[in-house]
Formats: C-alpha cells, sequence, structure tokens
C-alpha cells in the first residue's frame, strides 16, 4: 500500500511516500535558518512558510518515488499534536489532495509517527517495547502495546526535554535550534564547577520536571552577567546534557524493570543526543536490553515516519472524515 505523507507540525514542510516501512522518498524543507533570526519557531512565519512550499514538497517526494496520485493508495498527514496554524496547513492540503484524487484520509499522531521512525530504522522492531519520546514539545514515557495501543506511565509535569535544551541554549546565545548546538560544544566533562538542580518529582513514578533546571541556568547565567562575570559556557553546556540525560535514563531504566520490557526505543528529536544515544547503549547493553534509536535523518520533523505510522492506523480502521480538524493538544491515547 503506498502512501503520500504530509507532516507540518512545526517549523518542517515535509512529504514523503512509504510503502508499509519503505521510505521511496522523503523530502523536507525546513525553516530553521529564517526562525534562527528570533531564536525561536515564530508560530505566525511557520504557517506561512509551510502555505509556501507544501505544494512543491508535495510534488517532489511523488516526482523522488516515480509516481503521481494516481499511483497512490492513500493520504497521511499530521493532524495533532503542535502548532495549531502550522497543522492546518497540511490537513486542509491533504484534505483537497485525498478527496481530488478521492483516496482515503488517514489522521496520524504527531508523537505516534516520532515512533514510527524505529520501525524505518529497524525492520525487525515489533511491539510490545517500552519507548522514551523526546522531543521539542513533549517529553513522554510510553509503553507501545500494540503499533497503535499505548499505555502512558509518565510525562513530563512543566517543560519538554528539548525546551529545556532550547532555553538554557538560548540564554547563554547559542544559536537556535539550542539543543542541536548544546550537544555539540557540551565537550567538556562535567565537574562540580556549577552546583545545577537535579529536579525532583515527588509523586508520579514516571513523571519528569525540567523547568527547575532551566530556571537554575537562567539565574547562573543572569547573576554572572550582573556582576560581570564570564561564564564557562562548554561547561554549562555538559552539566545541563548530563542534569537531563540522568532524569531521562533513571527513569526509563527503572520503568523497564517495573514492566518487565526488555525492548526500549527513543524517539523524537532529542533522540540524536549524543550522550542520550551513548549512555543509553552502555546501560542497555550491561541489562541485556535491546536498545533501538532511529537513524539520524529520522530523529527530527518529517513525513517517512507519518506514513509508516499512517500504514498502521489505517489497518486498525483509523480512516478521517472530510471534517478532520487539527488541534494543538491531543494524548497519544487519543484513541
Ligand atoms: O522532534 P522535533 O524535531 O520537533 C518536535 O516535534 O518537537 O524535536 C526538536 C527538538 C528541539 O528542541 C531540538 O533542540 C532538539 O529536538 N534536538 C536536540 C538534538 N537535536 C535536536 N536536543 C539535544 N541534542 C541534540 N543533538
Amino acid at each position: 500500500m503506498k502512501i503520500l505523507a504530509i507532516e507540518s507540525s512545526c517549523d518542517e514542510t515535509a512529504a514523503a511516500v512509504t510503502e508499509e516501512r519503505r521510505v521511496l522518498s522523503n523530502i523536507v524543507a525546513t525553516q530553521i535558518e529564517e526562525h534562527r533570526l528570533y531564536g525561536g519557531v515564530v508560530p505566525e512565519i511557520a504557517s506561512r512558510r509551510h502555505t509556501e512550499a507544501i505544494s512543491a514538497v508535495c510534488r517532489e517526494a511523488l516526482t523522488r518515488a516515480e509516481t503521481d496520485f494516481s499511483g497512490i493508495d492513500a493520504v497521511a498527514v499530521t493532524f495533532a499534536p503542535g502548532l495549531i496554524g502550522a497543522l492546518l496547513v497540511g490537513v486542509n492540503f491533504a484534505k483537497g489532495v485525498a478527496l481530488s484524487a478521492n483516496k482515503p484520509l488517514i489522521p496520524v499522531h504527531h508523537l505516534r509517527s516520532h515512533i514510527a521512525a524505529n520501525y524505518i530504522t529497524h525492520p525487525e522492531l515489533k511491539p510490545p517495547f517500552l519507548c522514551l519520546l523526546v522531543s521539542g514539545g513533549n517529553t513522554v514515557l510510553t509503553e507501545v502495546c500494540d503499533y497503535t495501543r499505548f499505555r502512558v506511565l509518565g510525562g513530563t509535569r512543566d517543560d519538554a526535554a528539548g525546551e529545556c535544551f532550547d532555553k538554557t541554549a538560548r540564554c547563554m546565545g547559542l544559536a537556535y535550534p539550542g539543543g542541536v548546538t548544546l550537544d555539540r560544544i557540551a565537550t567538556v566533562a562535567d565537574n562540580q564547577k556549577y552546583p545545577l538542580p537535579f529536579p525532583q518529582v515527588h509523586s508520579g513514578e514516571f513523571d519528569f520536571s525540567f523547568s527547575g533546571l532551566k530556571t537554575a541556568v537562567m539565574n547562573l547565567v543572569h547573576n554572572a552577567a550582573q556582576k560581570g562575570e564570564e561564564i564557562d559556557v562548554p561547561v554549562v553546556c555538559a552539566t545541563v546534557r548530563r542534569r537531563v540525560c540522568d532524569m531521562l535514563i533513571e527513569k526509563t531504566l527503572r520503568a523497564a524493570e517495573k514492566t518487565g520490557c526488555r525492548q526500549i526505543a527513543i524517539a523524537g528529536g532529542v533522540s540524536a543526543n549524543s550522550e542520550l544515544r551513548r549512555r543509553m547503549q552502555e546501560e542497555c547493553a550491561r541489562r541485556g536490553y535491546s536498545l533501538y534509536l532511529p537513524d539520524l535523518a529520522f530523529c527530527g520533523d518529517n513525513a517517512a515516519m507519518v506514513g509508516v505510522q499512517g500504514y498502521y492506523e489505517w489497518q486498525s480502521g483509523n480512516v478521517a472524515a472530510a471534517s478532520l480538524n487539527a488541534a494543538a493538544t491531543m494524548p497519544i491515547t487519543y484513541r
């Protein structure tokens, strides 16, 4: 079954053609350079750029897959969660294509598609497994019971892990997207120079909290500026990265122990983090767990993962009516 998949939930306009888990084409038009001017995503600009790019991106995806609308069996689209104006561009475009080409329309939840990035990289991966989903807007620890059935164990109480990286990087003057820059320059081993907190969550065994760490870094940077002192940016970056990874890794391993899941996957933009990947590989090898990491090309937002998840949504009978709407927030267990 060939699927034309469309993704526009944040700052990448993306389209892909997939066939079950195979990626026939994958086109991503990123807006990062433009948002970099403002230090973060400007929603209104994101929507306008999606509107400008979406036709050409879809055409390119079809051309690279050596097909056209007549060779497609269905259209899959990210409908939630994300920036509402950005999502609406993809949803409305997909509705138009599905209606005019007389193809079914498959709604895809953004976080489910990030998990599906692992199905592309690891053809042997099948549920059930445990997944740590870490992106710019979400941090969720979930059991993937089946391709479209999830049992959420915990999530962030405040900021997402990616947001913590982005905001701390921004207050140190690092370029957007901060998580990427912070990871690159955190080359100095963590030391005791800056006693940044390890944020605690007192109830909710598998919940996370990152806002305390973010505030501590902002206070550190602002206090140093007021006193005219220099901060050691690579050391702060290494310490922030260590604290975030400590929390993500500790809770994930504890969840694996408690649930008995021996297969663990990581997904979302932050799954590209070099320390998270390295330490999870070491910890899982020590315990005899199988670890699945998406190929770096599929960690960030892309439409190939939407097409692959779309296939499983289709198999479970999830087809949208022409009245499909976008939603800024939506739990992964919505259906
Ligand atoms: O999944 P994604 O592309 O978009 C969302 O759906 O949110 O994730 C983007 C997030 C940003 O916060 C970005 O800074 C972070 O992923 N990110 C990283 C790395 N690469 C991307 N964070 C830490 N280390 C990285 N190497």
